[in-house]
């Protein structure tokens, strides 16, 4: 089948359909059936998007904005077509507020080194929660730490949802920035970004979402979220690893300063004065990941041809009947049981180690992340060192799920 027959719209969900779509999805694991369950750390490839990036690699290939040739014109050409592509998939208001990035992580380092640490103070104040992953936490602590700028962390409560009371009992006029995942990887919990959002705006805060573990999932249309920054990483949305995108409302970029110096950020450099690039060049020092562009273009391409809002039915189906058997598993714990959650479930199992469960799943040819996920203040709330998380995607299926719980009764049987 060539990619435009596979991107055809899709009659109903087929998902045996949609697997033939990922190469990796046929091979087999310790000579068995494959069942990848770890999506939320790196979603797979269709060949949509391999192809994408082997096509540009073969015959389009030159550095962008500064070639005079045809190739180059041809590179750039479609380098700034999936800008346009992501434009279109945010809603954002232009081009100009799309900015490249190597992921999720290097955007919000971006917003921290430019927007805050030129604008904030002591007593100035960021608020984040207490599910956030890594990448938006330490970035804000390594500023707080140059600024003299306080970190403050709404709680949590039991199920994995916000406290929003304490939430927005934590604003204040100091607030300049709120900071939240709109959906959790440790917990699948997702943050009601409405009420957070004009809570924040109340307070005359400015809004910054990492959007990584939501774009796969749900429409995400930055100018009915009202935020001003928002991240998310191509490798989460079936695209390569090595490239994401940081949107922010143009006025806001604008006045920031650049953040890394080089190619391409500048327009005129002496040894007396260097003026600066317009948007979103300002903040793009450097050759780019053009394949890596051309293959998000691609990815978004794929998810918006099988509908987002019909995968997102197909993860929750499939979400549900995980719950209820996993639930049905002795000494099995869910961590994480908000009333929204997306496609992720974090579990222990009493007596077994969370690694050690991640190995043994693994002999039966079950991929699952085992460990922190990057948000050890999380573990830290539910007194656990670790936990063993399966994730779905676009094309998990019931025997992945069967397999995993297969699995994991053998995991039983091997531990008494
Ligand atoms: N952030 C990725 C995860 O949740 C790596 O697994």
């Amino acid at each position: 089948m060539n990619a435009a027959a596979r991107s055809a719209p899709l009659q109903r969900y087929d998902v045996a359909r949609i697997r033939a779509d990922f190469p990796v999805l046929s091979t087999t694991v310790r000579g068995k059936r494959l069942a990848f369950l770890d999506t939320a750390a790196s979603a797979q490839r269709p060949l949509a998007v391999i192809e994408a990036v082997d096509r540009y690699e073969r015959s389009s290939h030159a550095n962008v904005h500064r070639g005079v040739y045809q190739l180059s014109q041809k590179a750039t050409d479609a380098f700034e077509g999936a800008r346009t592509r992501v434009q279109r998939f945010l809603n954002a208001a232009s081009e100009r507020e799309c900015i490249f990035t190597r992921g999720t992580t290097e955007a919000i380092n971006l917003v921290a080194q430019s927007w805050a640490r030129s604008r904030l103070g002591p007593g100035d104040e960021i608020l984040i929660t207490w599910m956030e992953h890594h990448a938006n936490i330490v970035p804000w602590q390594m500023v707080c730490q140059q600024t003299g700028a306080t970190l403050k962390v709404a709680p949590i409560d039991r199920n994995g949802e916000l406290r929003l009371d304490a939430f927005e009992a934590l604003l204040s006029p100091r607030t300049r920035l709120v900071a939240f995942t709109l959906v959790s990887n440790a917990l699948g919990t997702v943050l009601p970004a409405a009420r957070i959002i004009a809570a924040a705006r109340r307070a005359g805060a400015l809004v910054l979402v990492d959007a990584a573990q939501a774009v796969p999932h749900q429409k995400v249309d930055v100018q009915a979220l009202d935020c001003d920054f928002l991240a998310f990483s191509a490798h989460k949305l079936y695209g390569p690893t090595g490239i994401g995108v940081l949107w922010g409302r143009e006025a806001v970029l604008r006045d920031m300063p650049p953040w890394q110096g080089g190619g391409d950020m500048i327009l005129t450099v002496s040894f007396e004065c260097t003026t600066y690039n317009t948007l979103p060049y300002k903040f793009e020092a450097g050759t780019p990941n053009i394949s890596g562009a051309i293959g998000l273009a691609a990815a978004i391409d794929y998810l918006e041809g099988l509908g987002i809002e019909r995968v997102h039915a197909h993860e929750q189906a499939l979400l549900r009947q995980a719950t209820a058997a996993l639930t049905a598993i002795p000494g099995l714990t869910i961590v994480g049981q908000a009333a929204h959650k997306a496609a992720v479930i974090s579990f222990t199992l009493d007596g077994v180690h969370p690694h050690d469960l991640g190995t043994i799943l693994d002999a039966e040819g079950v991929a699952v992340r085992a460990g922190h996920h990057c948000a050890m203040p999380v573990m830290e709330f539910f007194d656990v060192a670790a936990t063993v998380r399966a994730s779905f995607g676009c094309y998990s299926d019931e025997a992945d799920l069967a397999q995993l719980v297969a699995a994991l009764g053998h995991a039983r049987e091997v531990f008494g």
